[in-house]
């Protein structure tokens, strides 16, 4: 089962399997992200952690404690684990919980793990019971515990693996078992990014891509990504398209504000379907509160996009609150959307 590995010797990545490519256009972004940490930006707590776990690892001449990263989709939990394999000097193996069918898949992989490398695994929180339980060895005692014959036959095999350090990352920490959490020796939870953090990255992003962006260009483009890295570096793209085929190649406030229009990213920085989301909520079902599942089916989405991609930003701007008979649409939701706000809601 090596259809959803990469394997990345230093900064070079070599590719074992194309499967992951086109993964929301990963490579691409790959190419804007940080590759050591001293060039990393924002994430201050998480990165002082690591920072200190690393240079005490490396005086110590061992591997870096196992490290889970918790957070929304496109925060840097992927481009941490590359850094981590950059400064500690190891190959990096990606993979993820869902890839990970049987025992035998992760097996293959830890057996063929080197001395201090680093093995990824994105979405952790979906790895199968009957492969996290070959995890727990791997990781207490970097070993695997193979059992032959079943029953009163039943004989087991210690088979003992390089030292690795494991990086988990997950969107939902409450879906991880005990048992799990608490055998990764440094956990950290990545939050929305700031707006002066996301214009440091927009500034970075533009020298990279050699266009040239206005203070103001870049201030908006940050005020607009939902308080994200992947998502200010998407757009900084788009806008840079915009900017080439209808403007002079650079990029002001206004060829900023014209191509996020075009793009349907509001002045809230919200997508259509952060829209639709909250337009459901107060239209369908008198602003809540409503389960979960019943909004995903109106919209017809899958439950898992509303809860990891649509959610977390309009919590975290309070567009929407979570109560314990459901979501409810806060004030700021109807004034967004031009609504009258509901006199008996607060
Ligand atoms: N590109 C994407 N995320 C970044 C970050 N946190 N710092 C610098 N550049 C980035």
């Amino acid at each position: 089962m090596t259809d959803d590995i990469l394997t990345h010797r230093s900064q070079t990545p070599t590719l074992l399997s194309r499967d992951r490519l086109p993964v929301d256009g990963e490579p691409e972004i790959l190419s804007l992200r940080p590759t050591r940490i001293d060039e990393y930006i924002g994430q201050a707590e998480a990165v002082e952690t690591l920072k200190i776990a690393i240079e005490a690892a490396q005086m110590r001449e061992e591997p870096l404690d196992h490290v889970l990263f918790h957070g929304p989709p496109g925060l840097g939990k992927t481009t941490l684990a590359h850094i981590i394999a950059n400064e500690m000097g190891g190959r990096l193996t990606i993979t993820s919980g869902p890839a990970l069918e049987k025992g035998g898949d992760l097996i293959g992989i830890l057996t063929h793990l080197e001395e201090g490398d680093i093995l990824f695994v994105d979405e952790i929180h979906r790895t199968p019971k009957t492969v996290e339980e070959f995890l727990y060895p791997a990781m207490e005692d970097f070993a695997v515990d193979f059992v032959f014959d079943k029953g009163v036959h039943a004989r087991s095999h210690r088979f003992r693996l390089n030292r690795f350090t494991l990086v988990g990352a997950t969107t939902r920490v409450g879906l991880l078992t005990a048992p799990l959490r608490d055998r990764f020796g440094i956990f950290r939870s990545l939050d929305f990014y700031n707006t002066d953090d996301l214009v440091k990255i927009t500034t970075r992003s533009a020298a990279l891509l050699e266009t040239a962006i206005t203070e103001e260009g870049a201030m908006e483009l940050a005020r607009r990504s939902r308080g994200t890295p992947r998502i200010v570096n998407r757009l900084l793209k788009r806008v840079r398209d915009y900017s080439q085929v209808r403007g002079d190649g650079s990029i002001g406030f206004s060829t900023v504000s014209a191509a996020l229009a075009l793009e349907g990213v509001d002045e809230a920085g919200l997508t259509p379907l952060d829209r639709r989301y909250i337009q459901t909520i107060i239209t369908f079902y008198s602003g809540g509160p409503v389960g979960i599942e019943a909004i995903a089916a109106t919209l017809q989405e899958e439950t898992d996009t509303l809860v990891d991609v649509v959610e977390p930003y309009l919590l975290k701007i309070g567009m929407i609150v979570r109560t314990s008979t459901g979501r409810k649409a806060a004030e700021a939701a109807y004034r967004h959307l031009g609504f009258r706000v509901q006199q008996k809601i607060f």
